[in-house]
């Protein structure tokens, strides 16, 4: 099967930046591989930029291009290697890779330092993601020395190195039509992922047991991994942000509240779900949960090309400030309130953040010193929350209750589009599930 464009276009749109910026050779590596413990690695994850040019998934691979009047595009990867096949399995070797991903050239990785020296003489900028990773830091710092130092022979060494990321960065800030579809695929496996443990949750089960059902569902369905660390916390559990150790027995009147999304061909997916162990909303419960969903109506509904990225957040925060004043949990005016932020003393976060390969994915929030403005292609996560932990000032009713509704919006051009609708968010909804 021949390789999709795709990618043959996004490196012709990088080239065409780093052209308007002067040229000079651009170096991309993939992630290295990890020890995990012992002799195990890692299961291995290519680097997002590295695989958003070349949809190349083996470890051990970088990508260099040449940016002058013409340009080149070559790949360096691990050599074919059938006695290492036998145990590691299949690898494309450069001639096959060459082929595949529509590359102008392709070699051995083990020429990579050798050929990067004949690459670099008279090339004015080296373009490559500095500071991220100290292993090809190194690498191209050595390879740069090695031009530098035969000045004497008349070589021109790049004169300056570029931060390639912030290029990067731009272009996946805007996705394609393939990466919204991917996208949505990612966010409907998730939705059915979340569906799923709403249908086996109960009391007495253990968090681990309802992680272990996303699992299930990411998995069967086609995702790599979950896209993050699941978040599986039950009743007091629910206010703590990232909580981790999903190893709670899940107690009957408690909430239970489900941050997790697959990580689909290289897409992430951010949803949270917050539902009764029991299957049914208590009084106070609903009241909590009630603000939440509104305060995420209000800050969707905010979503259109032209807005700024806090527009959202100011519509949610809005809400649940006044839900906080309504439930009695604050004193004062809804100016007052949202003035002073005594709400962060229940809503500590933001309400959105970009989505794409990385959950929390790349693209400037800021141009200069105003919010960005939301262009269609973007995609941002809407998770309002409301966290009500033990405190005298606070009605014991409301204690332990955490509540977090987070869905996956794109930017389209007329307004706004839910990648992640299929997951139940409605209390009839959601009741209707588990009684079923
Ligand atoms: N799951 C991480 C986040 O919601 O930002
Ligand atoms: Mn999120
Ligand atoms: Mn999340």
């Amino acid at each position: 099967m021949m390789e999709r464009p795709v990618h043959h276009h996004r490196r012709k749109s990088l080239i065409e930046r780093i052209r308007n910026r002067g040229g000079g050779i651009a170096i991309i590596p993939t992630s290295n591989e990890a020890i995990r413990n012992g002799d195990v690695p890692f299961s291995f994850r290519p680097d997002s930029n590295f695989h958003y040019l070349t949809n190349f998934n083996e470890p051990e691979a970088v990508l260099v291009i040449v940016v002058g009047e013409s340009s080149q595009c070559t790949l360096f990867c691990r050599d074919k290697n059938i006695e290492q096949e036998i145990w590691e399995g299949f690898r494309f070797g450069p001639a096959a890779a060459r082929e595949k991903f529509l590359l102008d050239a392709a070699y051995s990785i083990t020429e990579f330092e050798s050929r990067l020296g004949e690459m670099m003489p008279g090339q004015p900028a080296v373009w490559y993601p500095t500071g991220r990773d100290p292993v090809w830091d190194a690498r191209v710092s050595s390879a740069l020395s090695a031009v530098r130092a035969q000045a004497r022979n008349g070589q021109h060494a790049p004169g300056t190195i570029q931060d390639v990321t912030a290029e990067l960065s731009a272009m996946r800030l805007i996705k394609d039509d393939v990466e919204i579809a991917t996208m949505r695929q990612a966010a409907r496996i998730s939705a059915a992922a979340h569906a799923r443990a709403m249908r086996v949750c109960r009391p007495g089960l253990n968090e681990c047991e309802v992680e272990a059902e996303l699992l299930h569902e990411f998995r069967r369905m086609g995702c790599d991994a979950p896209a993050y660390p699941s978040i599986v916390a039950g009743g007091e559990n629910t206010c703590v942000l990232h909580y981790a150790a999903n190893d709670k027995t899940l107690r009957d009147g408690d909430l239970l509240l489900i941050d997790a999304g697959g990580e689909f061909q290289a897409y992430a997916s951010d949803i949270t779900r917050t539902f009764p162990v029991n299957g049914k909303f208590s009084g106070p419960q609903v009241e909590v949960y009630t603000i939440v969903l509104e305060a995420q109506h209000a800050a969707i509904a905010s979503i259109e090309p032209g807005a700024d990225f806090m527009t959202p957040h100011l519509a949610a925060t809005r809400v649940l400030a006044q839900g906080m004043l309504d439930l009695g949990l604050l004193n004062g005016s809804l100016d007052g309130v949202l003035e002073s932020g005594s709400y962060k003393q229940f809503y500590m976060h933001r309400t959105s953040h970009w989505l794409g390969r990385d959950v929390h994915d790349v693209g400037a929030y800021k141009v200069g010193n105003d919010w960005r403005l939301l262009e269609a292609g973007m995609v941002l996560t809407v998770e309002p929350g409301f966290y009500i932990r033990p405190a005298e000032h606070v009605d014991e009713k409301y204690w332990n209750i955490g509540v977090r509704i987070e869905d996956d919006v794109a930017v389209t051009v007329t307004g706004s589009d839910v990648l992640s609708k299929d997951a139940p968010k409605q209390i009839v909804e959601i009741e209707a599930l588990m009684r079923g």
